[in-house]
This record gives C-alpha cells, sequence and structure tokens, in this order.
C-alpha cells in the first residue's frame, strides 16, 4: 500500500487554515448563505401566491403527458374536470357528495342562489370528506362573486344598495361560511361588471383578499371580447388564472381568447360542453372515433380538450355511471394513455365539432 506522506511545510499550511478564528469565519460565512437562500425561497413562494397560482395541496404536480403533440400545452396540474354544482338545488349535497365518492376533487360553484345552493356544496363536500378520510386540502373549491344584475331580488346574498366593496366582501364571507372553509382555491367574478372601471374596482378588491389570504387565485367568468380579457389582465397586478366561459359555435369557440389562455398561463374552463355541441357529438362520425378508443362521444370530447393542456370543462352530471365514466378517462389521461396520438388526430376531431381551429 502506497502511504502518501505530508511534508511539514503542507502540515503547518493545513494547520494555519483551520485557526479557531477562520473556524468562526467559516461557521458566519455559512450561516450568511444559509439566510440568504431562505429569503430567496420565501420571496419567491411570496411572488408566485401574488401571481395568483393555485396549490394543489396533496394532489401534487403532474406534467401532462402530451410528448406526441405539439399543439398542445403541457401544464403543471394535473388534466382533470370540475364538478359543477348549478341547478341541484335540494339535491346539490348529495351529487357533490357523489362526485366526490367517483373521484372527483375539484368543485365549482357560485354564491348566487338564485341558480346554485352553495351551502349543499358545503355540506357535500364535508360529508364526502369525512366519509373517505379527505382533508381541506384534498379538495379544491372555486366559487363566484355574482353582481346584483345576475342575482335573484327575492333572494340576494348581500345587500344590493350597499357599495360594491361590502356586497363583495358580505358575498365572500358567506362563501367560507356556506363552503365550510377559511379560503377558497379560487374566485371568480363572474361576468365582467357593466364599465371597465367598476370590473377593476371589483377585481382590486379580490386581488385584496389574496393578498390576505383567504382566496388562493382570481378568475374571470363571461367574459367573451379579447380586447375586454386582454384590458383586465394588462391592468390587473395580479393576473388572470381562470377564464370560464361557454364553449361554443356562436363564439367561434373562443379561438382568440384561447390562444391568449394558452400564451398566459390561464386555465380555460369550459362550460356547455356537451350541451352546446349535442348535435357534433352524436354524429356517427364523431360517435365510431370515440369508441375505437374506447370511450363514449362525452368522455372522449372530455378527453380532448384536457389534451389540449390548458383547458379544463366543468362536468355536472347527476348521473353516478357518468361520474363514473368521467373519473375513468381522467385517469386513463394522468396515466399517459395517449387518446390523440397527434396534431393531426386533435384537428380532425376539432373538425368534427366545426371549431376554425384548435
Ligand atoms: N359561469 C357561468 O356562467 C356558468 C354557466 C353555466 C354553467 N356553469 C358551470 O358549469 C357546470 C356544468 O354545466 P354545463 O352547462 O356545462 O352542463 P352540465 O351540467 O355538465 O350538463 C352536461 C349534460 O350532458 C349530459 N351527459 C351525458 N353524458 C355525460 C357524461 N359522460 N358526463 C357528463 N355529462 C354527460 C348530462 O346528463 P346527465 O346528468 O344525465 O349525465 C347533462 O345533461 C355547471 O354546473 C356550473 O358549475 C357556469
Amino acid at each position: 500500500m502506497v502511504r502518501i506522506k505530508k511534508k511539514p511545510d503542507q502540515l503547518a499550511f493545513f494547520a494555519q487554515q483551520f485557526t479557531p478564528a477562520r473556524h468562526l469565519f467559516n461557521l458566519v460565512l455559512v450561516g450568511v448563505i444559509g439566510l440568504i437562500v431562505c429569503m430567496f425561497l420565501i420571496l419567491q413562494e411570496k411572488e408566485e401566491r401574488m401571481m395568483g397560482s393555485s396549490s394543489m395541496g396533496s394532489m401534487g404536480a403532474h406534467a401532462l403527458s402530451t410528448t406526441a403533440l405539439s399543439i398542445a400545452t403541457t401544464s403543471k396540474k394535473p388534466p382533470h374536470l370540475v364538478y359543477g354544482t348549478a341547478w341541484k338545488k335540494d339535491d346539490t349535497a348529495h351529487y357533490v357528495h357523489e362526485a366526490i365518492k367517483a373521484g372527483f376533487r375539484h368543485i365549482d360553484t357560485a354564491c348566487q342562489p338564485k341558480h346554485y345552493n352553495e351551502a349543499g356544496v358545503g355540506n357535500g363536500w364535508t360529508e364526502a370528506a369525512q366519509e373517505l378520510g379527505l382533508d381541506r386540502n384534498d379538495i379544491w373549491l372555486q366559487t363566484k362573486f355574482t353582481a346584483p344584475n345576475g342575482q335573484d331580488p327575492n333572494n340576494m346574498p348581500y345587500d344590493a344598495s350597499a357599495p360594491l366593496k361590502e356586497q363583495m366582501l358580505t358575498s365572500l364571507e358567506t362563501s367560507l361560511k356556506n363552503l365550510q372553509t377559511t379560503y377558497l382555491n379560487s374566485w371568480v367574478l363572474h361576468s365582467p361588471l357593466p364599465t371597465m372601471d367598476q370590473t377593476m374596482e371589483a377585481w382590486k378588491i379580490m386581488e385584496h383578499e389574496l393578498e390576505n389570504g383567504r382566496v388562493r387565485q382570481l378568475g374571470i367568468s363571461n367574459c367573451y371580447s379579447l380586447e375586454q380579457f386582454q384590458s383586465i389582465y394588462n391592468q390587473a397586478t395580479i393576473k388572470p388564472k381562470v377564464l370560464q366561459n361557454r364553449f361554443y359555435q356562436e363564439s367561434n369557440f373562443d379561438t382568440e381568447l384561447r390562444q391568449f389562455c394558452k400564451e398566459h398561463g390561464i386555465t380555460y374552463q369550459s362550460f356547455w360542453t356537451l350541451t352546446a355541441n349535442r348535435k357534433a357529438l352524436h354524429s356517427s362520425e364523431l360517435t365510431a372515433l370515440a369508441t375505437s378508443h374506447g370511450e363514449t362521444a362525452q368522455t372522449y370530447m372530455y378527453a380532448f380538450l384536457m389534451s389540449l393542456g390548458y383547458i379544463t370543462p366543468l362536468c355536472g352530471t347527476t348521473d353516478l355511471d357518468h361520474m363514473k365514466q368521467d373519473v375513468a378517462v381522467v385517469k386513463r389521461i394522468q396515466q399517459g394513455d395517449v387518446l390523440f396520438a397527434g396534431d393531426d388526430e386533435l384537428r380532425a376531431f376539432a373538425k368534427l365539432l366545426h371549431m376554425p381551429d384548435l
């Protein structure tokens, strides 16, 4: 064995390096570097919250398997459906409970008693969570502020004559109470207000609630003008992370708005997805295509939208078999099953829907 003998002058050099003063200096240096790294991480987290990125909690972050697709974007969030709770009235708690039992984890509602039973959503998700051993972090809750012109004047969730700020804060507090939670994963302005100034006034109030920690991301719904949406986006300090719109031919399938969402990391949440495209979904060509992939026309439609990477369809089924089928197609995509092998297949499907472009 070869032994390396250190020369006396080398030993003296090392001894010199490790004097107590030098040791103390090294400790302080390591401490300062650690402090700088911690501050950097804290600032980064704060910036992410300011940008409105939602925590998926224990749902984790997945990359959408889109290796074969160049049109599709890759999203940090796992592809999923959002369970919609409109028009379920007294059965809301029951259907939300069943949806969560079937595997849905994302719920959409609104503080708008005319169409939504928000308290029923709160009862439904908490009962399901108790039964399944889930907690608040396992469930993603989104609700909306609806302006007076979208409410039933005989069933208002706030005083319509109060200033906008008071209306919005009462609405938010009612939502938190109804949903039995201290925070919302997503708070959506149900539609732009009559003027741009009013819309931005509402947006600033929403931003303030995000900064306060009662809300984790902001969105807007029923905004069908690209110009208006861009204007909100440009004026907002905390950018919208959701655009919830009707997905149908009459609005040209929001082609330009969707492009904007795709380019700016905004999730496009579609509603009327099945209802408004019923004719196309019943065509023999589309049905045959879906069947060849082991799906129904409806679940294949959801798969098409999720495969684009930035669209999350809302689904309000009350049929327990449909719930299971819908959850199953989400799982297939999350597991990497390629239901659209490339851009050509996406384009071919889009053509069957009469979409002008992807
Ligand atoms: N922001 C807004 O202004 C706005 C407006 C409207 C809706 N929304 C939201 O969007 C949610 C969804 O509403 P929606 O209008 O899009 O329609 P929907 O409530 O999801 O209705 C879908 C229709 O398709 C049928 N269907 C057939 N096969 C299905 C399948 N495999 N999975 C799901 N449905 C299937 C359903 O019937 P079955 O029940 O028999 O399955 C139902 O009649 C609402 O609950 C609400 O949360 C928001």
